[in-house]
């Protein structure tokens, strides 16, 4: 942690600069150094969690003991969530769904769908189901559905498969990925039966294959006893590994896998952070640092707004896994030793530039009640410069020449350097690039931070009882 510019992070690879949460108006040394022993016990906190699962009084939503195990799923190790064996299995399915699978359509909610949409969009090239299969070389097209119940929407996937299959004048090979680790959601469980009993019945445009991924309990995952009633594969989603840190397991890593991405490398970069996060000493532990600030930013200063802003629209979807993992991690009535807190922050997600035309207006002129935490790539995968077509309006001559990533990077700098002007907080993650290795350095930064602030304000990260409220009087009114 250098003093003056405020960074940190892993060599040659993920850096996080939170020198403008700093300053008039915002975070001082002082509360820092009044937060170190929290600090301390944290660090050791999550050793424990790493060593044993065990999480300070974490359970289950039934009331038993439940293990944590989401910082494990970075060591390929037998018993752990990947294993040799579990990756090697993944790695076969992707390649033998290439070439023999036309369309895949994933269907999960929460933490089983907004880790796979990541992923999607961290292996695929834009439009990727408009590319051809040449261009895809032979992966499939990926569909999402059964993270709501909306009949119209699965109406227009079911239509467009139809369509599909009548032009390629053969039937069209898909494959149904249902994912619940519980195996009895409702989204995807209702819009899985709804899609297989129409492909079904249209027998001679589809042949259909499923892959269920779920908790293997017969007793308890509905999902998982079709799997072994019909004889689908069955991946497990593994104990310990809740839905929102679930990421970098069977359910996210599926993706990868289909869509050709670097698992392994994607691991490897999980395990660099892991390894970086165990220290009680936050110059050398970027989480608990993003999660002391988080949390001092929001104790002290009254931001209740964390503005995830990725520069890049492949960032959006990072975004909204991010919205979950913050939402139902930190939102607690609740803390561990029972006192009412209501803790947490709202999470926002916002593309820039696109919403430096909608948001950024609120940003900087509203409640200095934000954290606007920037998210820059340093090398885009694509270099595209700009040219004027149009000599006569030098207008335009400001951005010939230049890379569209240049124009990108320039709007960044502009509105951090806006919001620092006026003393408002933010900070920026920067990655190399996208390669796997440091996505992988990314979302286990991410859900260490997280899970780190709960430590800090003493909440259980790893619990959702708030969603239970709702689901008993949906419940009572479906039964009826
Ligand atoms: O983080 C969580 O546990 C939830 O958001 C779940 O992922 C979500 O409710 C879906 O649950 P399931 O995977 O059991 O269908």
């Amino acid at each position: 942690m250098t003093k003056e510019k405020k960074t940190t992070g892993l060599a040659g690879g993920l850096t996080f600069q939170y020198e403008n949460l700093f300053g008039e108006g915002r975070l001082t040394e002082a509360m820092m150094a009044e937060l170190r022993p929290a600090m301390d016990a944290a660090a050791a906190s999550m050793r424990r969690i790493l060593e044993t699962g065990f999480a300070k009084a974490h359970l289950s939503k039934d009331g038993t003991p439940e293990h944590v195990y989401f910082p494990r799923q970075a060591y390929l190790r037998e018993g752990n969530p990947n294993e040799e064996a579990s990756l090697s299995r993944l790695e076969a399915m992707g390649e033998a769904w290439r070439h023999h699978v036309d369309v895949a359509v994933f269907l999960g909610i929460g933490g089983s769908y907004l880790g796979d949409k990541v992923l999607f969009d961290l292996s695929t090239k834009p439009y990727w189901n408009q590319l051809p299969v040449s261009a895809r070389e032979g992966r499939p097209q990926i569909y999402f559905a059964g993270n709501n119940v909306d009949g119209e929407a699965t109406q227009g996937l079911l239509d467009m498969l139809t369509y599909q299959a009548r032009e390629a004048g053969r039937p069209l090979r898909v494959m149904l990925v249902p994912i619940s680790k519980s195996g009895t959601t409702m989204e995807p469980l209702s819009v899985f039966s709804a899609v297989l009993v129409y492909l079904r019945q249209h027998a001679d445009l589809f042949r259909i294959d499923v892959t269920a991924v779920t908790g293997l309990d017969k007793d308890e995952s509905l999902l998982y006893r079709l799997a072994c009633e019909n004889g689908w594969p069955a991946l497990a989603i593994p104990e310990g590994i809740g839905g929102r840190y679930c990421i970098l397991s069977n359910p996210g890593l599926l993706m990868g896998a289909v869509l050709g991405y670097d698992i392994r490398a994607l691991l490897d970069g999980a395990r660099e952070m892991v390894e970086r996060c165990l220290s009680a000493a936050a110059d050398d532990n970027p989480a608990l640092l993003n999660a002391a600030c988080k949390y001092l930013a929001a104790e002290k200063l009254g931001a209740d707004v964390e503005v995830f802003m990725g520069y890049g629209d492949r960032l959006r979807s990072l975004g909204d896994w991010y919205v979950q993992l913050l939402s139902e991690s930190l939102g607690k009535r609740q803390d561990r030793e029972g006192r009412t807190v209501y803790y947490g922050r709202t999470p926002v997600v916002a593309t820039g530039t696109t919403d430096m035309h909608s948001m950024t207006q609120q940003h900087q002129d509203g409640k200095r009640n934000k954290v606007i935490q920037f998210l820059e790539v340093t090398r885009p995968a694509v270099a595209l410069p700009v040219a004027n077509p149009f000599p006569q309006e030098p207008a335009l001559d400001m951005y010939a020449g230049k890379e569209m990533d240049r124009l990108l990077k320039a709007a960044l700098a502009a509105n951090e350097t806006a919001l620092t002007g006026d003393h408002r907080c933010s900070a920026r993650y920067i990655l190399p690039s996208l390669e796997a290795r440091y996505a992988g350095q990314l979302l286990m930064f991410l859900m260490l931070s997280v899970a780190y602030e709960g430590e800090l304000a003493d909440v259980d990260a790893f619990d959702q009882p708030g969603v239970e409220a709702y689901k008993k009087i949906m419940k009572a009114d479906l039964a009826r």
